[in-house]
Order: C-alpha cells, then structure tokens, then sequence
C-alpha cells in the first residue's frame, strides 16, 4: 500500500442539483434530480487515496451535526483514518452543485463551515502525524495559514509536499518553495500566473513561472487533454485516459490529485504517476458524485492495461 498519506483538507456535503440552466436572480425553475453526497476536495482526494488501498489519514475540523456522520462513514467505506478536531460552535459545510443537464459541467459554492476554523496552531498539534507521512497532500479550502504550517512541517521533515491550489486563491510567495508539486487546473494556473491556459503550450508557460517561483515539479490538469508534467529539465504531454462516456465532472480534479498521491506514495516515478492519476479522473468522470465516483485499483489496472 506504499508510504503514508496524510491529507489536510475540507469535507462538506455535496447537495447536488442537476437543471438545464442555473436560475437567474429572483428566478425559481424545476430541476431534472437532486442528489446528497460526500464531497469537499480534501475528503474526495482521501477516498480517491483510500479506494486504491493507500494508507490515508485525513486530517480536519467537523461540527457536531448529520454531515459529521455522512463524513465518518464515508471515510469508512473507503479505509480512510482520520485525525479529526470537533467543533461543536460551528457546523460541517455544505456545498451548493450546480449540475448541467446537458454537459455535465458544474458550478460550486462551498461553504467550508468548522473547516474554516482549522489553525497554524491545528496543525502544530498535529506535527507528528505529517512528518510521519511519506507524501503531504493539501488544497486551499480551508484558511491558507494553516496550509503553509502544514506544508512548512512536511518540506522540513523531507515528506514529500503536493499542493492542489484549488479553489484558486491569492498566495504569499513563500509556499511555492514548500512544494515538490503543485497541481493547478487551467483556471487556477491562469490566476497564479496571469496567463491564460488553453492550450498545452500556454501551460508550457504557465508552468515556467510557478517553477521560477520555487515549485519543483508543476503539473497542470487540462481536463480532457490530458495534464501537463512539467520540470526544469523536461515538459510532458500526457493524454486523458478515456474510461467511457463522461456523466459528470465534478471531483474530477480530486480523483486526478488522490491518484497522483497513492501512486507517489508506491515510488512510480513522476510519468507514470500522472498517466495513472490520469486514469482514476478518467474513470471518475464516467459516474455521477464526486467521492461516490472514484474508482478501486483494480479498475485503475484494468483501465491502464487496456489504453
Ligand atoms: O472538487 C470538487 C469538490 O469541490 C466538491 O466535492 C465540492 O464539495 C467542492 O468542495
Ligand atoms: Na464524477
């Protein structure tokens, strides 16, 4: 199952809506179906880690509520630990999911809740659980000062640090220098770097900046092209790996950065490691929900052996 992972991150409840458009201001309109789930970046990307027999341990705050409960189980189903500090004084967020009939496409509000109230000083108790961890994994829901702390602890103790700057957000300078990768899609790129990502060339570009502000590896995620790997000393195309007709792409991201995690965490080097990350988006794009979408090893194998 490789080294440990540990995840700081958010888990909200998805409530997700499915309609031919959104409503405009002061519109009611009928949705086609609803659904409630687990999701919040931090979590999907620990069940994605879990599904595929990592050893995953999540570390957040919850409030004392229904959603705390759909988090534990969810993480339980999945093999998913958990290090988790109860808030009662606030609640365990929600996110409002936007899903269009047509494309699949989807537009999120996220409301973090107790996750919002994760510290630096969170996180210092929790020392010892990161530098344990063979890879660190994080994103930007939950207050960015308690990232840098968890990743200044991680870089210092040579754990393996993966920043998915998701969702995008102004950064102090210093963490890029607290990252072996950071994993931005197209969008998130182009407010890191101010160039537009809509071809692998401009995330050529894109890439080159985050490197020159200290990242050591850039990978950009460019939905169904595939994700660009990208070092000094070399920039690789990697295709999208089609699992079947795509039902929705929401946690596409999450399944792409649980991959890339459980396959570092195993020693692949970083090629194969994007191919297989790769693989577990492509096959979580084909299902509907985020963490209810992502996919065991054995499908990921299956899916590999036959692209
Ligand atoms: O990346 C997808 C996730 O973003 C959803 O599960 C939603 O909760 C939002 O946090
Ligand atoms: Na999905």
């Amino acid at each position: 199952s490789g080294k440990p992972i540990v995840i700081l991150g958010v888990f909200v409840a998805d409530t997700a809506y499915r309609a031919q458009r959104q409503p405009r201001m002061g519109e009611t309109i009928l949705g086609t179906s609803f659904k409630l789930g687990p999701g919040g970046k931090g979590s999907n990307q620990a069940v994605a880690a879990g599904k595929l027999g990592s050893d995953v341990t999540f570390l957040t705050r919850l409030g004392v509520d229904p959603f705390a409960d759909m988090a534990r189980q969810t993480w339980a189903l999945a093999g998913v630990k958990s290090a988790v500090i109860d808030t009662p004084e606030s609640y365990t967020g929600a996110a409002y999911i936007f899903v269009e009939e047509t494309t699949g496409n989807n537009a999120i509000i996220v409301s973090p809740g107790a996750a919002m109230l994760i510290s630096p000083g969170d996180i210092e108790a929790n020392e010892g659980l990161i530098r344990s961890a063979g890879v660190f994994v994080t994103q930007l829901e939950q207050p960015i000062d308690a990232a840098v702390r968890a990743l200044e602890i991680a870089d210092r103790a040579g754990v393996t640090t993966i920043l998915n700057p998701a969702p995008a957000a102004k950064l102090p300078d210093r963490i890029y220098t607290l990252c072996d990768y950071v994993t931005p899609n197209e969008t998130e790129a182009e407010e890191l770097t101010g160039i537009k990502v809509s071809s692998v060339d401009d995330a050529r570009r894109a890439a080159d900046k985050l490197l020159e502000k200290g990242v050591g590896t850039v990978i950009i995620t460019l939905g169904e092209k595939g994700a660009l790997l990208h070092t000094a000393d070399r920039s690789d195309h990697v295709a999208a790996v089609n699992a079947g007709p795509v039902v929705e792409t929401t946690g596409a991201g999450d399944a792409f950065n649980g991959g890339l995690a459980a396959a570092l965490s195993r020693g692949m080097e970083p090629l194969q490691a994007v191919r297989f990350a790769c693989a577990v988006a492509g096959i979580s794009v084909t299902r509907p929900g985020t963490a209810p979408s992502m996919p065991a090893l054995l499908e990921v194998e299956a899916l590999l052996a036959r692209a």
